[in-house]
């Protein structure tokens, strides 16, 4: 079974509105790649108008966190129905950067995915290990773990529609893309992960990303290995380099 390869740009904290106009539009020609769903997750006061901005393209507009809950008291964050009615399709979910800077927990991150599939929204749940976790050799049953809670009360169903991202914490925003050999095994691993929580047909559907430093010269390589189905690319995701990544085929 050959699954759809999926590259997502993660934009973080960049683009104000009217720059994330400019910048799917500057986009729009370059990521068209029939071979790859293209998402490009956004901060929230962007999704409209960058939404806008795609319209009659390939560009599928994602978030980059969600709230759990359905709505009320929760100063300043934002709810599944308000991505759902914005006609948002996937978010990203449990980034290392929200885990280190803004508490989030593997428990947090399986209310959020819990809450996404309710709601129709296509999960990218993110994984990873820091350095010292890779260097005590514990990377995959760390890994293991984080998508064991992730995946709690996830059925089968939903989970062969979810996207996980394996981002290696020390290969984020440095410049040290993790090997294709790293890459590929803790990958290949998050599948046997899925198969024995579920079975063989949702670890053959699930679709499981490498992010971490991804550049036009590395994407090639791995996103052809057996168990990388795509990217979560940030800071080259804000270049026209994001186009040569979407097309890494060609
Ligand atoms: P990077 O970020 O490509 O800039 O390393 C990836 C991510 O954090 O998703």
């Amino acid at each position: 079974m050959s699954r759809k390869r999926i590259i997502a740009g993660n934009w973080k904290m960049n683009m104000t509105p009217s720059e994330a106009v400019a910048l799917v539009n500057e986009l729009k020609p370059l990521v068209v790649n029939e071979d790859v769903d293209v998402v490009f997750c956004v901060p929230a006061i962007d999704i409209i108008p960058a939404m806008e901005a795609a319209k009659g393209s390939n560009i599928c507009i994602g978030a980059e966190n969600m709230y759990y809950e359905e709505k009320g008291a929760y100063t300043g964050e934002i709810s599944p129905n308000m991505l759902v009615d914005a006609g948002v399709k996937y978010v990203i979910i449990g980034h290392s950067e929200r885990r280190e800077y803004f508490t989030e927990t593997d428990e947090t991150v399986n209310k959020k995915v819990l809450k996404a599939f309710e709601h129709g929204i296509t999960p990218i749940v993110c994984c990873g290990e820091t350095l010292t976790q890779r260097e005590q050799g514990i990377t995959i049953d760390w890994i293991h773990q984080q998508i064991k809670i992730a995946f709690l009360n996830v059925t089968a169903d939903q989970a062969k529609t979810a996207v996980i991202a394996y981002e290696p914490i020390w290969a984020i925003g440095t410049g040290k893309v993790a090997t294709t050999e790293q890459a590929e095994e803790v990958c290949a691993a998050i599948r046997v992960c899925i198969g024995e929580i579920y079975d063989e047909a949702t670890a053959e559907a699930i679709r499981i990303q490498y992010g971490g430093s991804v550049s036009a010269s590395s994407a090639p390589e791995l996103f052809t290995q057996p168990d990388i189905d795509g990217g979560l690319v940030g800071g080259a995701s804000l270049k026209p380099d994001f186009g040569k990544i979407v097309n890494y085929n060609k």
